[in-house]
């Protein structure tokens, strides 16, 4: 039993993780390229996260590229039996860091091989295909062509789940005509509920969402009202902001991210944090009165 069993566990496809994880795109360097500023702190971590039960972690070989990969096979292999890593292709990066959208199907195979090498796995258990029609937010346009040809490579076996992120309702519509989706991963956060209605209406079909930038993203989350809630429960920010997301909804999965062992403990300890109908109420103003940019999604 450890203390991030209290925010209870979700199936994701077909393996039961807890719903604390961890996101490992803050290991890589500055703007999520080249190598960590330091290497030895980024294993730290991951092996932090094992240690504290963690059983679900999100990656990218985008995220580097190859770095953050290359980390969690050198920190956790060979990898605990209960350990889902879950990545992500779509993009690839340019050499002044930029994101590029990389949906044709020789590129989409190749991620999969660069993920597979990088990770050192004979299958991936779960492959989200990242959505770039906008880089920045969901935008319309069909997934038809990518995911044909990611239920293409789950068919050769190379990968197990498929999963969408940065979609629109009517993506995750189109994509389940294709192909069983287990999860989906679009931005949402306290201030960030585009996804309301989404959310419930996937749990009630058993999928999982998965917010990115539960914290708020490179910038994490300021506010007055969350501030004066984490005082009054002797708790962090960042541990409210996590802990509203475990009462959210039953298949929500938190994949916070961070490059500090600090850090990653004090967001699993949000796992014992409850909080009351009447603070849930307050925290919701934080929705209503902000007027905060979208920062840039990944
Ligand atoms: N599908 C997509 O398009 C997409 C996009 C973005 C991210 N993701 C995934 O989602 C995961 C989470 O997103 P994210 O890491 O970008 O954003 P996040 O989890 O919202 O926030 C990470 C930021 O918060 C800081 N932080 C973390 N814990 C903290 C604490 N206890 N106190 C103060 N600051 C804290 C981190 O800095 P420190 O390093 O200093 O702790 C970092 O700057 C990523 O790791 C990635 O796996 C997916």
């Amino acid at each position: 039993m450890t203390i991030i069993d209290q925010a209870g566990t979700f199936t994701l496809g077909d393996r039961t993780i807890r719903r604390l994880g961890y996101g490992a795109m803050q290991l890589a360097g500055a703007g999520v390229f080249g190598p960590p500023k330091d290497h030895d702190a980024a294993v730290a971590v991951l092996r932090a996260a094992i240690d504290a039960g963690v059983n679900h972690i999100d990656t990218s070989d985008f995220y580097g590229p190859h770095v953050t990969n290359r980390l969690i096979h050198e920190a956790l292999a060979p990898y605990p039996d209960d350990l889902l890593i879950v990545t992500k292709i779509g993009a690839r990066r340019g050499s002044d860091a930029s994101w590029i959208p990389a949906f044709s199907p020789e590129e989409l195979t190749q991620a999969v091989h660069d993920n597979l090498r990088n990770l050192g796995l004979d299958r991936l258990e779960v492959v989200n295909l990242r959505v770039m029609f906008d880089p920045h937010g969901p935008a319309e346009g069909s997934i038809e062509a990518p995911l044909a040809a990611l239920a293409e490579l789950q068919q050769q076996g190379l990968v197990r789940h498929i999963g969408l992120s940065n979609v629109t309702p009517t993506q995750i519509a189109e994509g389940r005509r294709i192909a069983d989706i287990v999860c989906v991963q679009n931005q949402y956060n306290l201030v960030h509920r585009a996804d309301e209605t989404l959310i419930d209406e996937l749990a009630r079909d058993g999928i999982a969402y998965v917010p990115f930038f539960p914290l708020g993203g490179f910038t994490p989350l300021q506010s007055s009202i969350l501030s004066d809630v984490a005082r009054r429960l002797d708790a962090t920010p960042m541990q409210v902001a996590l802990a509203w997301l475990v009462q959210r909804a039953p298949n929500i999965l938190l994949i916070p991210g961070t490059s500090s062992v600090e850090h990653l403990r004090e967001n699993l300890a949000a796992a014992e944090l409850d909080l009351s109908d009447d603070t849930l109420n307050e925290l919701d103003r934080m929705a209503q009165r902000s007027h905060a940019v979208a920062p840039a999604a990944h």
